[in-house]
């Protein structure tokens, strides 16, 4: 647990700029907020699993969403709450370990969970507490780097000539949809939506690429090319209560 929060304890401060601060990254950051949205995440009281730096927190209260953020990175957490604050936006922040979500049964209608099921040592234990805090009605979406992914193989090979792989140490699995399929239903979830982004960070482009990478995002978003894309959205619904 200490290494996990070490990880992101190191990145916080350049998080944001690194990961979303050039024209490719501000499309992806563009991206991601379409697809939830696509999704359709509702209700009021909405959970953000991993908030980071809070970029879906800030997003979702400044759409009048009561959003509690979560997160095991005390220097993550202090980004975010720095943005608030300057942003005038208000969403609690939590410090905790998502494997142990500190909350009651079935309170949340929503829980968003992005860019952080890769960084987790214990899935299957995660699904469960999400579904148990969830209402019966409620909605989870999250994505996961898809192994399946051709461009996965190309980042992995830029990446790694660029000497940018692993930076800070911090580790990422990918996942087989199937097996996604098989942790939802055992942790007492159906399936409800996917959507895709076929070029997903990080990867070293300059600007110029925004070209290529636009168009490809777009198009593989809801066609059958989502199955290939490097991170793959997903939004499931509680069958069995956890509670
Ligand atoms: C790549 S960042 C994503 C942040 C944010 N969701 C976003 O999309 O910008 C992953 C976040 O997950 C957090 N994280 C990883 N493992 C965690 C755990 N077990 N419990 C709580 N947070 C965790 C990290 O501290 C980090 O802030």
């Amino acid at each position: 647990m200490a290494g996990q929060t070490a990880e992101y304890d190191y990145e916080a401060g350049s998080y944001d700029e690194s990961r979303f601060g050039n024209k490719i990254g501000r499309h992806l950051d563009y991206m991601h907020r379409k697809i939830v949205q696509d999704l359709n995440i509702s209700g009021k009281l909405i959970l953000d699993a991993g908030t980071g730096t809070g970029r879906f927190a800030i997003w979702l209260a400044k759409k009048g969403f009561e959003v509690i953020g979560v997160d095991l990175s005390p220097k993550m957490l202090k980004v975010a709450k720095k943005k608030m604050k300057a942003l005038n936006v208000n969403a609690s922040l939590i410090l905790a370990d998502l494997r142990f979500l500190p909350f009651k049964p079935g309170v949340f209608n929503g829980c968003v969970c992005i860019n952080v099921i890769d960084h987790l040592s214990d899935i299957s234990k995660f699904l469960k507490d999400v579904n148990r805090v969830l209402k019966s009605d409620g909605c989870f979406i999250f994505n996961f780097s898809n192994i399946l992914s051709p461009y996965l193989s190309i980042a992995l090979i830029v990446n790694f000539r660029e000497k940018a792989l692993f930076k800070g140490g911090i580790r990422s699995k990918w996942f087989t949809f199937k097996k996604i399929r098989i942790l939802l239903r055992e942790a007492g979830f159906e399936l409800r939506g996917i959507r895709g982004c076929m070029i997903a960070s990080p990867l070293p482009l300059g600007d110029r690429f925004i070209k290529i990478v636009q168009p490809i995002n777009l198009l593989a978003e809801s066609s059958r090319l989502k199955f290939f894309s490097s991170s793959i959205f997903i939004k499931a619904r509680p069958v069995l209560t956890m509670h």
